[in-house]
């Protein structure tokens, strides 16, 4: 490698399907800032986290697209090696974890020193650097959005997954019961070990029948799809009539955006609500100046 370069992982044209989609990633390399802005840090990543975002900006599908072309992943970890003029409370050596917009699977970052968090001692480093998506997420959805209380019956879908499962740690710890729903056993018993109340395995069971057997026909207060598609259709029908629900839009893992007759939001009278975790970071982002390359 030549001398003042790093490693990046990089997308340089958009990929046509899923399938393709990381395969066509790259490493290239990429040279490095030579001077700090004054209150900024220059971070030897250990580990960067990779999220089902990802898939979508490589195929130009995500809200967020990135010019091209970018360095891949979201969050990551690593380690101060040096800091700008006025940089304090940060120092070199110190261990920190981060959540950008795109660019953190690269061996160098230069963030502004605002945006990188202290790990705090337990982490590991690939535990920080895939903390932000799915707790961020989940945080926003399940306490932000969904006013989730303890007490309440909640359900997760696609809860094997990284956004399902931080949500279902989450749901525990404000004190809901939780019922995490998956396609496989397997998942289901990890969800089990994470806290959940209730499980169900809807690829053998349909989901409203399963439900309402576990909540005595009350159904849920909150549910929490990163699913979408026939599993969303499905979760509709999963929602106490009682009239304040909320039914949490968190993403389409499916592929596919199901279609609502919105007749249903008025017959049971609960909140569709859609999560969008990454529009709070954008802004926090365009507010701390950005992600420098
Ligand atoms: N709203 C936000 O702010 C926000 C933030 C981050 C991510 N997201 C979105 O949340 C969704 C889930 O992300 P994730 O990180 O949890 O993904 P993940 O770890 O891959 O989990 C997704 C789950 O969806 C289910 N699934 C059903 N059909 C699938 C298919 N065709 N391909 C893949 N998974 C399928 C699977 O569970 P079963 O097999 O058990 O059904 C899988 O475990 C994505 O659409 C992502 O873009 C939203």
């Amino acid at each position: 490698m030549a001398p003042g370069t790093y490693r990046a992982v990089m997308c340089e044209k958009i990929s046509p399907s899923a399938t393709e989609g990381i395969e066509a990633a790259v490493v290239r390399e990429v040279p490095c800032k030579a001077e700090l802005g004054d209150q900024e840090v220059r971070i030897s990543a250990r580990a960067a986290s990779l999220n089902f975002p990802e898939l979508l900006m490589m195929q130009n599908k995500y809200q967020y697209k990135p010019k091209l072309p970018f360095v891949l992943c979201t969050e990551g970890a690593g380690i101060v090696v040096e800091t700008g003029r006025k940089v304090s409370g940060l120092s070199v050596g110190d261990k920190v974890f981060y959540a950008t917009m795109a660019g953190c699977a690269a061996e160098e970052l230069v963030l502004p020193a605002q945006m990188c968090i202290k790990m705090p001692e337990p982490l590991s480093f690939s535990q920080a650097a895939s903390f932000h998506m799915g707790y961020m997420t989940g945080y926003h959805g399940l306490v932000t959005r969904g006013r989730l209380r303890a007490g309440e019956w909640l359900l997760v879908t696609g809860a094997g997954g990284g956004m399902g499962s931080m949500a279902v740690e989450l749901g525990k710890a404000v004190g809901a019961k939780v019922i995490a729903a998956a396609s496989s056993d397997d998942k289901l018993e990890m969800c089990k070990k994470l806290g959940a109340d209730y499980v169900v395995n809807y690829s053998k069971q349909k989901l409203k029948d399963a439900v309402g057997e576990i909540t005595k026909g009350e159904f849920c207060d909150v549910i929490y799809d990163p699913v979408g598609g026939e599993i969303f259709d499905q979760c509709v029908r999963c929602v106490t009539p009682k009239g304040y629900a909320r039914l949490l839009v968190v993403g389409f893992a499916s592929g596919t955006i199901p279609k609502f007759g919105i007749n249903m939001a008025l017959i049971k009278g609960f909140d569709l609500v859609g999560v969008r975790s990454g529009a709070q970071l954008g802004l926090a982002l365009t507010q701390q100046g950005g992600l420098q390359r």
